[in-house]
């Protein structure tokens, strides 16, 4: 079983022809609403490839909490530890999507910022089971903190969004961060080659192993002293939202099945590949049949 402590939002999204600069307005194309949030996300990306999925985290009381429940609940996914609050909003997200398919996301964290150990120390036995337990960023590190600590199996932290200030918990046996997340760890300028991203991923201490996602530059695997590029697979992107939870929640299901680190990134790197082919976060994840049959063809 998997466990996803983390964030629900609901997405709201406009396709831009550029993205605004600060001062800037751009007029964008026709409004989209989809489940999103990193930990909801990385939950149906598990979820559709095949995994048994327990999500821990907080919506609201209003309509937006039904939204992110039915999305969750309706890919399989053991919503028993979601507790809705009183008084606060759902999380959502504003995100404006270029032609190129990048994003830009703004989120406005509502019930998420309300998780907290508490809510971790009830889902105890849920946490001591699961072979993976995935963390991310958009909820408070205190939560992420207990989570670590009450996980029996291996704890993959996607420490995403970089939110300055934010503490990674000490024990993670996979760290995954983008170039911008590396570059916020680590307190170094954002790394652009590969040689950059090696001497950057080297100065993190606390993680068993470290996958740095470099987008259309695939991804780079540390473990020890030894590293690993895996390129990309080349496809067009239409919008790479969700891409990093499309690879967390893949690379979660691999290592749940007892791949080694190797072969889960690059099953992973095929789930991400095809989830920046469509749009949308929650609407864009591949499920697994569809994974199978685009290794197929690029053999
Ligand atoms: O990673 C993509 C996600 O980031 C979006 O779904 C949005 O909700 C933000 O959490």
């Amino acid at each position: 079983m998997i466990a996803v402590v983390g964030s629900l939002n609901l997405d709201l999204v406009a396709p831009v022809p550029q993205h605004p600069v600060p001062g800037e307005t751009v007029l964008g194309g026709d409004i989209a609403q989809h489940p999103g949030g990193k930990g909801a996300n990385q939950a149906v990306a598990a979820a559709r490839l095949g995994g048994n999925v327990a999500f821990v985290g907080r919506v609201g009381e209003d309509d937006a909490a039904d939204v992110m429940l039915d999305a969750v609940r309706n890919e399989g996914v053991d919503t028993t530890h979601i507790t809705r609050t009183p008084g606060v909003a759902t999380g959502r997200a504003l995100i404006a999507v270029d032609p190129a398919g990048e994003n830009t996301i703004i989120v406005s964290p509502g019930a998420n910022a309300r998780l907290g150990a508490a809510d971790c120390e009830t889902a105890s036995d849920l946490l001591r089971k699961a072979a993976v337990t995935v963390l991310q960023q958009e909820v408070p590190d205190e939560a992420n903190h207990a989570a670590a600590r009450l996980a029996g199996g291996i704890v993959l932290h996607n420490p995403a969004p970089a939110v300055a200030g934010a503490v990674p918990p000490p024990h993670v046996d996979v760290l995954v961060p983008n170039r911008t997340e590396l570059a916020a760890l680590t307190g170094t300028p954002v790394p652009e080659t590969i040689d950059d991203v090696v001497a950057a991923a080297r100065k993190l201490t606390g993680a068993g192993a470290v996958i740095v996602t470099l987008g259309g530059d695939g991804v780079l695997l540390l473990e020890g002293t030894a590293h690993l590029h895996i390129p990309a697979f080349r496809v067009r992107p239409v919008d790479t939202t969700a891409a990093g939870d499309s690879f967390c929640g893949a690379l979660a299901v691999a290592l749940a099945e007892g791949r080694t680190l190797e072969q889960a990134a690059r099953w992973a790197c095929a789930a991400a590949a095809i989830s920046t082919t469509r749009a949308g976060a929650q609407p864009s994840l591949a499920r697994r049949d569809e994974v199978e049959a685009f290794l197929a063809g690029r053999r």
